[in-house]
């Protein structure tokens, strides 16, 4: 594969819903094996890149790639390979209510058809003990702590065996533990060989996940680059964000 072929990219994407432009001229490239993080206030639109680039969303104007092929504008059969290969640990997690842990996991493995009963369980249960929560198999979501509802929710994205995945704010509402084992099992999947993209405001989380960081303003991308460049960045938005952790007995 080229290196085109081999990465996410998002063209000068505008994008704007009732009325209101949330996104001007946005541009992001996620190469594989380039971890990156995507920084910004609350509702500065950083869920919104998530689902321009997994087609939920239809930009304005601006174009989306996805391993060398142009989606937008494309109807979603003619990217499923493409699509496939990015899966989505949604804010929140988003895990089936009325379905077991197990059935969450390899539900989409279930609908494709593909696999037998068994391969399929011998898949969720490897995805399971990846991520520390093989004895909750039979459990309900409503049976779990917020710490292990991530898990899940990450053990399903992992179930399709995708290149990128996607975190939505994974470290929001958790304990210290529970921030440490989603840094962790972000670091282990990268290892492995995975590419992850996280939007979130914990710049801790971000800065031990992560090589690259987008910072994003007042419908803008105002900063693209490492943690040594964004430390010695003298944009104020970018400033005003680090100010918080550069005065903490913590880091
Ligand atoms: N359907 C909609 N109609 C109108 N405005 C919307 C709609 N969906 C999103 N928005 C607005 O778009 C902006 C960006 O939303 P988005 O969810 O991407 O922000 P975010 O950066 O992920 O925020 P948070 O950190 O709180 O999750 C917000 O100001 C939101 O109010
Ligand atoms: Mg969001």
């Amino acid at each position: 594969m080229t290196t085109e072929e081999r990465c996410i990219r998002m063209d000068k994407i505008c994008y704007s819903v009732g009325g209101r432009t949330i996104l001007t001229d946005f541009d992001l490239l996620l190469e594989q094996g380039v971890n990156r993080t995507i920084l910004g206030v609350s509702g500065s639109g950083k869920t919104t890149i998530l689902k321009l680039i997994l087609g939920l969303l239809e930009p304005d104007s601006g174009s989306v790639s996805i391993n060398g092929l142009t989606i937008t504008g494309l109807k979603e059969a003619q990217y499923r390979e493409q699509r496939k290969k990015i899966a989505i640990v949604f804010q929140g997690g988003a895990l089936f209510d009325s379905m077991t842990v197990g059935e969450n996991v390899g539900y989409r493995l279930f609908e494709e058809g593909r696999l037998a009963e068994r391969e399929i369980e011998e898949i969720v249960r490897e995805k399971l003990r990846f991520v520390g929560v093989e004895p909750a198999l039979d459990l309900y979501p409503s049976e779990l702590s917020g710490g292990m509802k991530k898990r899940v929710a990450i053990a399903r994205a992992l179930a399709a065996d995708p290149d990128y995945i996607f975190f939505d704010e994974p470290t929001t509402g958790l304990d210290p533990i529970g921030v440490y084992n989603i840094c962790n099992l972000m670091q282990r999947l990268q290892a492995d060989g995975k590419t992850t993209l996280m939007v979130t405001h914990d710049l801790a989380t971000a800065f031990a996940t992560s090589q690259k960081f987008t910072f994003l303003h007042q419908k803008r991308l105002v900063f693209d680059g490492s943690e040594t460049e964004m430390r010695a960045c003298s944009i104020p938005e970018v400033r005003e964000f680090l100010l918080p952790t550069e005065q903490s007995l913590f880091v």
